[in-house]
């Protein structure tokens, strides 16, 4: 099994319904032949619409969050067995706005992940480290931590479900990208940790994004990288032109 190459949207909160789905009928327009993997991940209104649209699309569809808990009596929350219903195939979890906005920690995301997984989505499960870690030389530490946490205890079986997404928090909706040796370390390092844990050959299959102000203009320069799998986009992946580019460019 060859690493999947990937560039993934995260919509986060924005867009209303009709942008939304505007934002996929030009995606679907333009996207037609892409030579990596395309995902978007929408807010939990747009699931079910914009999976609709774009069937027969190379481009795969994402919820950005799902619930840790399997159904019922959870008000205003959506589990993953709604999110699959939606054709949705994947789900991000982890994000460091979940964890730091809605205080995600390790065993609530280890829930959420393992209800995704059962419930048949693909998980793109993001990690990274605050300014303060990095500074403090902690990134490393941090990031092996959230991996144990949440994911490590998962069957080789199950991995192959997991894409990573190292996220440096400092990194994500400041301009401030970590350079491609920054993050190029990281991601060996990471890659590392899952051979040491599910052995050579399934950390030469997992996918490793980077993710934290990646855009048109640097996408390619990171995607350059021999441990960079790809992207998760935040903002660029609002535009269609910018997150067609990167596509391009993986
Ligand atoms: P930005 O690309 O806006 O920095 O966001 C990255 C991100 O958090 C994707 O999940």
């Amino acid at each position: 099994m060859a690493r999947i190459k990937m560039v993934a949207g995260n919509w986060k909160m924005n867009k209303t319904l009709q942008e939304g789905v505007a934002l996929a009928a030009q995606l679907k327009e333009d996207v037609k032949n892409p030579k990596c993997a395309v995902v978007i991940g929408t807010p939990f209104i747009h699931l079910a619409t914009v999976a609709e649209m774009l069937k027969g699309s190379p481009i795969k569809v994402a919820a950005e969050n799902c619930a840790d808990k399997e159904k019922g009596a959870f008000t205003g929350e959506v589990s993953a067995e709604m999110v699959k219903s939606t054709g949705a195939e994947y789900c991000i979890l982890g994000h460091s706005e979940r964890r730091a906005y809605y205080h995600e920690d390790y065993e609530i995301l280890k829930n959420k992940v393992e209800l995704a997984l059962a419930n048949g989505l693909k998980v793109i499960f993001c990690i990274g480290e605050v300014k303060e870690e990095r500074e403090a030389g902690k990134q490393n530490e941090v990031v092996k931590a959230q991996l144990e946490g949440s994911v490590f205890h998962l069957s080789a079986e199950a991995w192959k479900n997991i894409v990573l997404a190292y996220e440096p928090v400092w990194a994500i909706g400041t301009g401030l990208t970590a350079t491609p040796a920054q993050a190029q370390d990281m991601h060996a390092y990471l890659r590392g940790l899952v051979a040491k844990q599910y052995g050579a050959q399934a950390a030469e299959d997992t996918t490793i994004l980077y993710g934290g102000s990646c855009n048109e203009k640097n996408a390619a320069e990171l995607f350059a990288c021999p441990d960079i799998d790809g992207g998760l986009i935040g903002g660029a992946a609002l535009v269609a032109e910018k997150f067609e580019a990167i596509i391009a460019a993986r």
